[in-house]
């Protein structure tokens, strides 16, 4: 794709942003069941309760709390607190390591469909390719091809961006593709982002994968509070990497965005960090629970949802077969039931086709979820009875 190009807008956002407080059930959420305050305070140990009621509201290190920056190196083997750079969110993360690697001439590749930062950014500064992920007779039923990464990689490829746990697919690389594509990028110099965010919650454990920054020496791993531990309200995320030159370049940059994180939201990060086994357990539960029930619903009527149960995180991208497809599937369902789905056009791309006719699909919440499925149930049963198992 041609570039340097104006950033367009951010569909998903903006589509949240005038859906996702109206809406009567929210079933395409990509995080999970969040915490109470109240709940979270319940689980800190007395010092850090009492650090954070007593803590001093100023700015903040422009790196990250030291000791939160310590707390996150212990999800990491083998990297220590200067390896981690705090971030406002993982949008920060996405905007500011492509502002500081890219310059126009390289050459960037990332997949579709993606989270659309992962390209709107880049595309703004250097050539970007997309390689599919597509659907696949595989565990998860999709698949990245490793030739067709192979092949589009050109002599000026500076940075490979991928993200699995993946939003919206859920597809999970398997271990020993991330191996050939770390090898890929070491022959060659490519530096590999890796969007972490859903790491945590895959349905296998089995299957999550090893943090690239961990692996790498030119891996940068995207982690935040929000997705996989449910506490998006925080806007705590963080990079990982073993280069801290790039670390170095990254902070630079951010005194022109966040500059620092907000105090009381790193004081709740690390309490949350601290009880994260405990939280990580909580949500695969009830993730895990959630999409069977989910699996029962599509299962009572074959024939409109084309369904395979995905590898991780908390959102799927299904298809739906039904006659008027999945755009006005998606319509309907939110006029006449009040149910969000993200209809699969959202996740346009400027790099290649998205299967049309998708939708994603969210599973990571309690009673949102709950009702939110309950009321698809009776919208299938009022207009889909020609389906009925
Ligand atoms: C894959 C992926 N990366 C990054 C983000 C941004 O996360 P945050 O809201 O924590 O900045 C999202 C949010 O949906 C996401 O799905």
């Amino acid at each position: 794709m041609t570039s340097p190009q104006p950033m367009r807008d951010f569909e998903l956002e903006v589509f949240f942003s005038k859906w996702e407080f109206k809406v009567r059930h929210h079933m395409t959420a990509s995080d999970m069941e969040s915490l109470s305050l109240s709940d979270l305070l319940q689980m800190a140990a007395p010092e850090d309760r009492e650090r954070f009621e007593k803590l001093w509201l100023g700015y903040t290190q422009t790196w990250g709390a030291p000791q939160l920056r310590d707390e996150i190196a212990k999800t990491y083997s083998g990297l220590a607190a200067e390896n981690i750079l705090c971030l406002a969110g993982a949008a920060e993360g996405l905007y500011a390591v492509a502002k500081v690697l890219l310059s126009a001439g390289d050459h960037v590749i990332t997949t579709v469909p993606n989270y659309q930062s992962a390209e709107t950014v880049p595309l703004a500064i250097c050539e970007v390719t997309g390689v599919p992920i597509k659907k696949a007779m595989v565990r998860g039923g999709w698949k990245l091809d490793l030739d067709e990464l192979r092949a589009a990689i050109r002599p000026n490829t500076k940075l490979i961006s991928l993200n699995f746990p993946q939003n919206p697919t859920g597809m999970v690389l398997p271990h020993e593709d991330l191996k050939e594509i770390v090898a890929l990028c070491r022959e060659r110099g490519i530096w590999l982002f890796v969007d972490e965010v859903y790491r945590g919650v895959e349905l296998d454990p089995a299957d999550r994968l090893p943090q690239v920054a961990q692996i790498y020496e030119r891996g940068i791993s995207l982690n935040v509070m929000s997705k996989a531990y449910g506490m998006p309200g925080l806007r705590v995320g963080w990079i990982a990497a073993q280069d801290l030159g790039l670390l170095e370049k990254v902070e630079r940059y951010k005194h022109y965005l966040s500059i620092c994180n907000s105090a009381p939201s790193e004081a709740l990060a690390l309490i949350a960090l601290k009880s994260r086994d405990q939280i990580l357990a909580r949500n695969h539960a009830l993730l895990k629970k959630n999409v069977e029930a989910l699996e029962q619903l599509f299962a009572a009527y074959p024939g409109l949802v084309e369904w395979t149960r995905p590898l991780g995180g908390c959102v799927a991208f299904p298809r739906f077969l039904g006659p008027e497809g999945g755009e006005a599937f998606c319509r309907k369902l939110l006029e006449v039931s009040g149910v969000l789905l993200l209809p699969g056009s959202i996740y346009r791309s400027e790099l290649g086709d998205v299967p049309e006719d998708h939708f994603r699909i969210g599973f990571g919440r309690g009673a949102v979820f709950e009702q939110g499925l309950a009321a698809m149930r009776q919208h299938f049963e009022a207009h889909y009875p020609q389906f009925k198992a």
